[in-house]
């Protein structure tokens, strides 16, 4: 480990005097390979002992003339750069470009790496030749009557996307054999629908109607003359159909310079390679065009149905972009289809077919919001690393697509491209291009890896000790038997005190035992494992770490006995990435934001968290707390991301203002949050079938209204004027009250006192009565 690092830092640090010269490189060709920053002094007189594979500076330090110095530089030189085309139609004449620029000359040296870009544009108003292959068989009767009139009525709609579009016409069932036709009682293999007692076509393998044409009337014509046929087993035979209107480029007349699209219809599944076996076919598919005279699969009994492998070849070469416009029940199975075979699309059709227009014209946009490169014939020595920058400024690292593009953007790449080794042949040609375009970036790379100095050697030279070593770019290549900087020193001569110039030390082992003493050199010996060199064969290219049975894992170099790893690779074993985006999730974030990205995997950290971009996790944040931030910075424009960088890497969402919300299904969910303001936000987050996320956000927050300062006085002056009113109703009420109990027991109390007619205890009657003392009765 500590010295791996400090090679590193050597290497960094700017001493790369020893990358090229502790190696010590016996050849200017070996020189070269070392490191790309090395070069080779050939002068012949350049002695005293300085190494002649050295960085520049350091050889002209050391006297070495600069005329005498050979050091091939890496060099991109664009060879044919026409500027991309804005319009597709218009003038038929003139060529149209889509990718810039077209030829790219590369100098490279072993090891060495150029950095270029190309642009790629989907211009506009660019011609469309769509081939209509439909399934005959019986279950489509009723398509067939729907499609009519698809000629007009498509090339109306298709009218706002191009004005020069052609359309042909083709169909299929299955290969006329038993067991996938009907063939008893004998009636049925005239007409296969004998028992329903109608007649239909007898089973056909494939058969070319009309040729593209932009004769609209004359494609439905052929539509309507269409007659169903019918086969027995429900796997059709549409994929011998689709090799055959992809190769026969002449018979249905697929132009140059156009899109091409090919419809597949069908409401079943499809036979593949091998299954013509059960009806003894053993010749595998050749992929070539096979229409007799009546435009008719002529190979169809003779050749099994083609590979997948094969089409998507096959597909690729022709620039032809396969519709999968499948019915509902085998969907699933055509999306797994088109996975494996790129610049494919799926859409779903309708039992009847009445949808297959709208379906057209979305592929067709699906196919043209898309670029994605691909690289043809690359050498194996050379290894390429791409960026995109779809739309914006905005650099995805390595990726070579870009989707979601509008007809008239440019995409452009930048490449790396990093030449590994040598190969025997000194030139090599590669292409780069967009799926399904024609245009091409033509990659022509020299490989820098000879010395021109080679060229002028002399053999057998007088200076290599009268003839005993070829003269070579400033040194002697000894012949066998010679050994010594001018093949003074013969094998025969040995002497024994040589031998300690062998060794480290006195005592250790000569040339470590890996090699032999010569003239007081060691002489390596040759290892079918690799070289082993050093001044005392110390060093070898071969035991270094290894990881699953690769030396430093297959990303590094072994420089004695240390793994010296790529760009992209650390560690002891070079077995850990530095690259992340295997870590990314599909919300943008690495590992979904709830790990880390070590090696290149995600280590989810956040408990309950897992999967490989830990994207599972049932009782973590949900989906709209993390969407959240990308409205806020998205379309508020503000939050914690609202900064240009991070808002456009951790959301790649499409942000669609609405009035309201709908129901989108399974896949969305809705999502509510109260922003700084207290204004409730609405959106809903949803993912279509192609994992593109769309947040739909409601286009005004409803915010809390603020108080009216009037209403607030006059609630407050009423509330207490009301209380105050309540108050002395009250008051009054209880004052009421309690009079009338008063009253009401003053009255019953004067009810009750009868005035007492007794005597005033003052009063006394008028009368006197006096006692007349003398007075007698009568009586006496
Ligand atoms: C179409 O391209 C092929 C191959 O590049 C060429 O041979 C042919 O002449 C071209 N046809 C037209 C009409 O340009
Ligand atoms: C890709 O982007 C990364 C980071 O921005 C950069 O280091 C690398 O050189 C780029 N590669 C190419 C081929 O442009
Ligand atoms: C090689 O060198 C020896 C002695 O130095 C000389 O005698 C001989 O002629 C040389 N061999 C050739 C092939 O020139
Ligand atoms: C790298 O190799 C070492 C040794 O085999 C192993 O322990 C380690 O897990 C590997 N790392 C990765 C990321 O595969
Ligand atoms: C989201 O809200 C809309 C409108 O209120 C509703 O139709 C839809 O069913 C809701 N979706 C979900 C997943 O709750």
């Amino acid at each position: 480990m500590y010295r791996v690092i400090l090679l590193l830092l050597v290497a960094v640090g700017g001493c790369a005097a020893s990358i090229c010269s502790a190696r010590g490189a016996s050849s200017c060709k070996k020189c070269l390979a070392v490191h790309p920053s090395c070069a080779w002094c050939f002068q012949e007189d350049f002695g005293s002992g300085a190494p002649r594979c050295d960085l520049v500076s350091s050889l002209l330090e050391n006297k070495c003339k600069e005329k005498y110095i050979t050091f091939p530089k890496s060099a991109a030189e664009t060879l044919e750069k026409r500027p991309l085309s804005s319009k597709g139609s218009g003038g038929e004449t003139q060529e149209i470009t889509q990718i810039s620029p077209q030829r790219i000359r590369l100098r490279l040296r072993p090891d060495a790496s150029q950095v270029f870009s190309v642009q790629v544009r989907q211009v506009e108003d660019y011609p469309v030749d769509i081939y209509y292959l439909m399934d005959l068989s019986y279950s489509m009767k009723d398509d067939l009557a729907n499609i009519q009139s698809l000629g007009t009525t498509l090339s109306e709609k298709m009218r706002s996307v191009t004005s020069n579009l052609r359309i042909g016409f083709g169909a299929f069932v299955d290969k006329p054999m038993s067991p996938f036709m009907y063939i008893s009682p004998p009636e049925v293999i005239r007409n296969p629908c004998f028992e329903f007692q109608t007649t239909c076509l007898p089973t056909f393998g494939y058969q070319h109607v009309l040729a593209l044409t932009d004769e609209v009337k004359k494609f439905n014509e052929e539509v309507q003359r269409q007659k169903i046929s019918r086969n027995r087993d429900s796997p059709e035979g549409g994929f011998d159909a689709v090799m055959q209107a992809t190769v026969c480029g002449e018979k249905i007349g697929w132009r140059n310079e156009s899109s091409h699209l090919l419809i597949f219809t069908t409401d079943a599944k499809t036979h593949i390679a091998l299954d013509g076996r059960i009806a003894g076919i053993v010749n595998p598919n050749d992929g070539s065009c096979h229409l007799d005279d009546s435009n008719s699969y002529s190979a169809t009994k003779t050749q099994d149905y083609p590979s997948l492998g094969l089409l998507t070849e096959k597909l690729s070469e022709k620039n032809i972009h396969l519709v999968f416009a499948v019915t509902d029940s085998v969907q699933d199975l055509y999306k797994r289809y088109s996975e494996l075979i790129p610049g494919t699309t799926v859409g779903t059709l309708s039992q009847d077919s009445s949808n297959v227009i709208q379906l057209i014209i979305d592929s067709y946009e699906k196919i043209r919001s898309k670029v994605e490169l691909e690289v043809r014939d690359l050498p194996e020595e050379l290894s390429l690393l791409f960026n995109a920058t779809c739309g914006k400024n905005e650099v995805i690292q390595g990726l070579k697509s870009c989707s979601g593009l509008k007809i008239g953007d440019t995409a452009s790449f930048s490449f790396d491209v990093k030449a590994r080794g040598c190969p025997k042949e000194k030139e090599k040609t590669f292409t780069i291009k967009p799926v399904g375009f024609k245009d091409t970036l033509t990659l022509n790379v020299i490989f820098e890896c000879g010395c021109d100095c080679e060229l002028e050697e002399d053999p057998n030279s007088e200076k290599c000790n009268h003839g005993n070593g070829t003269l070579s770019c400033g040194i002697c290549q000894c012949n066998p038997g010679w050994l010594g900087p001018h093949c003074e020193c013969s094998e025969q001569g040995y002497s024994p005190s040589q031998q300690d110039r062998c060794s480290p030390k006195e005592g250790s082992s000569i040339c470590s035992r890996r090699g032999e003493c010569i003239c007081g050199q060691c002489v390596c010996h040759s290892s079918d494992f690799g070289k082993v060199w050093g001044q005392f064969c110390e060093c070898d290219d071969f035991s270094c770490l290894r990881f699953k049975g690769e030396m430093c894992s297959g990303h590094g170099q072994c420089n004695c006995g240390d793994c010296v790893c790529d760009s992209d690779w650390t560690g002891d074993y070079c077995n850990c990435t530095t690259r992340t985006d295997s870590c990314l999730s599909s919300t943008g974030l690495l590992c979904s934001g709830w790990g880390q990205c070590v090696c290149g995997k995600c280590e989810c950290t956040q408990p309950g968290s897992y999967g490989v971009t830990c994207e599972k996790c049932p009782t973590c944040p949900d989906a709209c707390t993390i969407k959240k931030g990308c409205v806020e910075c998205k379309y508020f424009n503000r939050g914690p991301w609202n900064d240009d960088t991070s808002c456009n890497r951790i959301c790649r969402d499409e942000i669609k203002p609405v009035e309201d919300l709908v129901d989108s299904g399974k896949n969305a969910v809705n999502c509510t949050y109260k922003d700084d303001q207290d204004c409730v936000v609405r959106f809903q987050y949803h993912e279509d079938a192609s994992g593109k996320s769309i947040l739909y956000v409601i286009e005004k927050p409803e915010c809390p209204q603020g108080p009216d300062i009037l209403v607030v006085l006059m609630s407050v002056m009423g509330a207490i004027l009301l209380l105050g009113l309540v108050g002395l109703l009250i008051w009054k009420l209880l004052i009421t009250i309690h009079d009338r109990r008063e009253f009401a027991k003053f009255e019953e109390e004067r009810s009750k006192a009868k005035w007492d007619t007794a005597h005033n205890p003052l009063y006394k009657g008028a009368t006197s009565t006096f006692t007349n003392i003398t007075f007698r009765g009568n009586a006496e």
